[in-house]
């Protein structure tokens, strides 16, 4: 395992933001290293704002979201938060484990997204300051969403230099399934700065897991080669999102799950987007099995961010590192199930750097 970097010299402080609406109080916490900063509140864990340097120097927001936590109050396309306990879909919110169905809030259309209708990106977490960063913690009770087992869950925000790194832990005290990722909406030229179809990608991963019309995977392991998924040289993101391609029309754009060439459990490079205009570069190293690619098709300018700014489709994109979607119900795909004694550890990197003249 790769240890972590414990030389604090990232300035790191905190300061009060604001109440929820039912007067719980939400701390921010600020993590400086240079020219490069990140600000994560203990609601939802989000990630409110990340500052970094274009080719020039010149510093910008490169995250969508809202200026205070009211705004994240509900949080529908889960703006920089943790999401657990299990990001992504589980079909018809149901899974068999250990012989026994457990059954979950559906809370996109047939089948539970994100960890049902109250999800870890809803919860005010427990946080300290640890060496260039925050330590936030949070106990789901037996029971909670309809998951079975107490899980305890950590993540750990650390900047260090040009890397933003998120270490999450997990135990349980039952058999269970966890799946954990920050759902970030980045925009390499700035948030509000227009749309990310001139962004170019690149994800090291040469299958994808196709869905059906509800963005459930198949089961099946589909070569990238030869289809609008082949992102293995950077590509604009805009390049062939209007193909007449079915997958594509399920997710009204980029909406799916890639399986990583890199070894599940090894810190490896998952993927790479790069702005030519700003020339901001942004690489996602993850010991993550996947990592779902969703171009913010369903964005469509009716949520006002930052400063007022409505956020238009496709005016941003995630990379958000997991385990595959829906694998409770895919016994083939790497597990998702957590027992008593075991210990869920998962790390993904955010590396950011500028390129070009
Ligand atoms: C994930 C899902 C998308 C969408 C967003 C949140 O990326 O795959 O379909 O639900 O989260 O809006």
């Amino acid at each position: 395992m790769v240890t972590a970097n414990v030389e604090a010299k990232t300035e790191v402080s905190k300061a009060p933001f604001g109440k929820t609406t039912d007067g719980t109080p939400v701390e921010i916490y600020t993590l400086k290293d240079g020219s490069i900063e990140a600000r994560i509140m203990t609601y939802g864990g989000i990630v409110v704002s990340l500052r970094t340097p274009d080719r020039e120097g010149k510093v910008a927001d490169v995250v969508l979201g809202h200026d205070s936590v009211q705004g994240y109050e509900p949080n529908p396309p889960y703006f920089g938060a943790i999401v657990g306990r299990y990001a992504n879909r589980i079909a018809h919110g149901e899974f068999k484990l250990d012989g026994k169905t457990y059954n979950l809030p559906k809370n996109n259309g047939e089948n539970t997204l994100h960890g049902g209708t109250v999800g870890f990106n809803q919860a005010v977490w427990k946080a300290k300051e640890i060496a260039n960063g925050v330590e936030l913690t949070h106990v789901s009770p037996d029971g909670d969403q309809g998951f079975p087992g107490k899980l305890s869950v950590t993540v750990r925000y650390t900047l260090a230099g040009n890397t933003l790194r998120i270490e999450y832990s997990a135990t349980t005290d039952k058999d269970t399934v966890v799946n954990l990722t920050n759902h970030s909406y980045f925009n390499l030229a700035g948030q509000g700065n227009g749309d990310i179809l001139q962004h170019e990608l690149r994800i090291d991963g040469s299958r994808f897991t196709p869905v059906d019309a509800t963005l459930i995977p198949t089961g099946e392991l589909r070569p990238v080669e030869g289809t609008p998924f082949d992102f293995r040289k950077l590509t604009p993101i805009g390049a062939r999102i209007h193909q007449d391609n079915q997958q594509l029309q399920y997710g009204k754009g980029y909406d799916l799950n890639w399986v990583l060439d890199t070894p599940e459990g090894k810190l490896g490079e998952a993927a790479e987007a790069y702005d030519p205009a700003s020339g901001r570069v942004l690489q996602v190293f993850t010991t993550e099995p996947g990592v779902q690619f969703y171009s913010s098709n369903f964005l469509d300018g009716s949520i006002k961010g930052k400063a007022g700014v409505a956020y238009g489709q496709r005016s941003a994109f995630c990379l958000e590192t997991q385990h595959f979607p829906d694998s409770p119900n895919h016994p083939s795909f790497p597990t998702t199930e957590l027992k008593p004694g075991q210990h869920f550890h998962s790390i993904t990197e955010y590396r950011f750097s500028t390129r070009g003249e």
